[in-house]
Formats: structure tokens, sequence, C-alpha cells
């Protein structure tokens, strides 16, 4: 709560990020359905409760209709989401080149694509303009929404230069904006063309925040040694003006897990799948199908397992759900035809007349079949080669309830001990 003129408001907050909480898919010229949609950002964010929000975001389709825009408005308005309609070309652009093709990879230390190392490309100055314009367009929804006393909240590598569209506009709206990924090394960050550009445009925000407290020392030094501003405790001063910066790290609602395991629907589920494969060793792979989450490393992995433990071959398997995403980027469609063909191999060389070692979904399940994976899993594998701050592993943790399942993380996969700590305390799970 708020005072505005003495009277107590209810303080809002407005969350902004490239993807609503729900996807929509059109199903008439004017009646759409509503998904939600995976990634971290959505299921950390569904357990903020405390304040009235409203979410502004693309709902990931190309809606040239008015008609359509209009239906979609509606739609949406229901779960408290309010649209941007981003066009087909500007999706290419933003999305799918500046977002995903280059700060994603640079972000996660995986370097800039080589055709994008020089500023003068082509191809990197229109998918830069494109990303000041997509995130304009973002500001100028906020902009129509804002009220008075609300918290705008901005959110990831998407949206960099959204503080200083808003704050251009006014100067009084509280602003935030939170990296969902690693912040890089400042001598990563040096590499890119809009480097600047990026960290001054950030810098508009009230305060600036991280998942850890190395990513925001590499933001801090970032500005540093690349603007030549002053770093200090608190954050970074640029003319007496100072940006805080600080480390959040996000964690997941797990009673919503818990709360889950107990479901007539899911309780069952877990009697079949624990009829389904007794006998055997469940291990577990959850991830998006990203370059990131190591997911060609971990089955290669499980092979050579096998090889050298031929006694495990037909008492274990290997469950990984690999959601798709960003489907329309050519290193993603590459690493899906990768991982197709290592399974294939994988299950050629070790299955039988019976079963085979790996089952491979392209597919996300949902909430309450996730719940119950989890609960029978021995063994969850997450093999991040760099992550953000990897959830999967709070929410398998989460489901564990009286059995006590192994958690293997490698090391680059950012999980916060704290945050699992807690998460273990509350099921009184003691390692
Ligand atoms: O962590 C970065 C992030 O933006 C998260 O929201 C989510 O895990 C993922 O990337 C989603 O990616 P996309 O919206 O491109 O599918």
């Amino acid at each position: 709560w708020e005072r505005i003129d003495g009277k107590p408001i209810r303080q809002r907050l407005l969350v902004v990020a490239n993807r609503l909480p729900v996807s929509a898919v059109r199903r008439g010229e004017e009646t759409w359905s509503l998904e939600i949609s995976a990634g971290g950002l959505v299921s950390a964010l569904l357990g903020v409760k405390e304040f009235e929000a409203r979410w502004i975001g693309w709902a990931g389709v190309n809606v040239p209709d008015e008609a359509g825009q209009k239906a979609l408005t509606k739609a949406l308005a229901e779960k408290r989401c309010i649209p941007v309609f981003l066009d087909e070309e500007t999706v290419h652009q933003y999305y799918n080149g500046y977002c995903n093709n280059i700060l994603w990879p640079l972000f996660h230390y995986l370097g800039l694509p080589q055709e994008d190392r020089l500023a003068t490309t082509r191809s990197f100055q229109s998918q830069f303009a494109a990303y000041k314009k997509a995130n304009k367009m973002f500001a100028d929804v906020v902009n129509k929404h804002y009220e008075e006393g609300d918290v705008v909240w901005c959110h990831d590598y998407h949206l960099m230069f959204l503080p200083k569209c808003l704050k251009d506009h006014n100067r009084n709206m509280k602003v935030g904006w939170f990296l969902h990924t690693p912040f890089p090394s400042s001598e990563i960050h040096r590499t890119l063309p809009s480097r600047t550009d990026l960290l001054r445009a950030v810098l508009h925000a009230d305060l600036v925040g991280f998942h850890t407290y190395d990513y925001a020392r590499h933001f801090v030094s970032a500005c540093t040694r690349i603007l030549g501003l002053e770093g200090t405790p608190e954050g970074v001063e640029d003319q007496g003006r100072l940006t805080r910066v600080a480390a959040f790290p996000i964690g997941i609602d797990s009673e919503r897990f818990i709360r889950a395991l107990e479901v007539p629907q899911v309780q069952e589920h877990i009697k079949e799948l624990k009829e389904r494969f007794a006998g055997k060793k469940v291990m577990l792979g959850v991830d998006r199908l990203d370059m990131i989450k190591g997911i060609p490393q971990k089955i290669l992995a499980f092979e050579k397992f096998l090889e050298e433990n031929s006694y495990w071959c037909d008492k274990v398997v290997l469950l990984q759900i690999a959601v798709p995403t960003r489907t329309d980027v050519p290193e993603y469609q590459k690493l899906t035809s990768q991982v197709h063909e290592i399974v294939g191999r994988i299950n050629g060389k070790f299955g039988t007349l019976i079963g085979v070692p790996i089952h491979h979904l392209d597919r996300s399940l949902d909430f309450h079949a996730l719940c119950a994976v989890y609960a029978v899993t021995d063994v969850a594998l997450v093999t991040s080669l760099r992550d953000g701050m990897n959830l999967v592993s709070y929410e398998f943790v989460a489901c564990q309830d009286s059995k006590k399942g192994v958690l293997i993380l490698s090391e680059a996969s950012t999980a916060n001990s704290l945050i699992l700590k807690v998460v273990c305390d509350d099921l009184a799970i003691e390692k």
C-alpha cells in the first residue's frame, strides 16, 4: 500500500517481459486459446502475490488484423495481461536476431556469431535498430496503462532499452530492471558493438537486479571499465545519480508443488509411472531445448555410463523432457537434429524388444504430469553449460516428499544453495 494525496492506495506492479505468462493460439477469426508459457521467468513470477500485478508482453504470435488484436486483448485482460503486438519482421530482427542470436549466446559465454563481430555488419545494425524499436513499442504500452504510484518492473535482456524509454517519458516513474540470465564478465560484454548504449540505457532504472552477487559485480565492473563511471557498494553513480545494483536470487513457489502431489490425479499418475518403470532407476532431464542446457553432453554421458556399466543397461532409464524453444533460429534447429540423432543412435545400440534406455519427448508436460514425473525420479540431471538460475533443481527437490532422490548439478548450472536449503528445510530433507 502507498499513500497518494493522503489516500492509501494498493500499489500496482506492472511486470514487463518479452513473453507473457500465457501464449496465444488462434482458433478462429476472433477466438483464441491461451496456454501457459514455458521458462524460468514465468514459473518464478507466478509466485509473486504481494502486489496487484498486471503483465505486459508479447503473446508469442503475429496478429496483423485489428479484429484479432481486439479479441486477443479481451481474452488476455481476463488473465490481467496486456499484449504488445509485434509485427513479423520486428520479431525476426529483434527476438530471433538481436535477442536470441546475439545477446543470449554472448551472455552465456558462447561468444558472438562470427558474422556479427564487426559493428558495421548490416545484419547487426538492422537487428539492433529493431531491438530499440521493439523496446519503444513496449514502452508505449506501459505509458498507456501506467497509473501514478505504479511500480514498473522490466525483465531480461530483451528489454535493456526499456528503462531509458520509460524515464525519458516520465522521470518520476519507479523503474526496476532484472536480468534472468548471467551477466558476463566485462571482458565478454566489451566484445559487443552496442555495449555502451545498452549499459547506459539500463542505468536509467532506479534498481537493477541479478540472480547472483557475481552477475551484479560483473555489471558494475562493466559500467566502471567501459563507461568510466564510479562503482559504489550500493551500485553505480553517474553525475550524482545512483542506480542501485543488487543480487536477488529467484526461487519457486514450493508449496504449489507440494500441494500438487496430494491431488488424486497426480497420485494416480505416480502409481502408473511406478508400475511402468518397476525394477528400474529413473533418471530425469527437464530442459528447454537450448544450447546452454548441455542436453547432448548429458545424453553422451549417459551413453558412456551404459558402455562402462553393462549391468545397468536394462535397469535404468533416462527420461528427457526437451521443450522446443526459439524454433525459428537456425542454431536451435541444428541442436534439435543433433539431439534426435544421438538419442536414436543410443536407443538403437542399447535398446531391446522390451524397451529403450532413453525416452525423449519434444514437448512440455502439464504441471501435474511434471510433478508426478519428479516424484518418481531417482536421479535428476541438471547439466547446464551456463544458466542464469536453474529452477528445475528446486522443483525436483520440492517434489521429493518422503523419498530422497539425488540431484546432480553441473558446476555451471547456477542454483542457489541457500534456496535449495530452504526448500529442503520445508520438506525436512536433510541432505
Ligand atoms: O532466462 C531467460 C528467459 O527469458 C526465461 O524467461 C526463460 O527461461 C527463457 O529465457 C524463455 O525463452 P523464450 O521466451 O525465448 O522462449
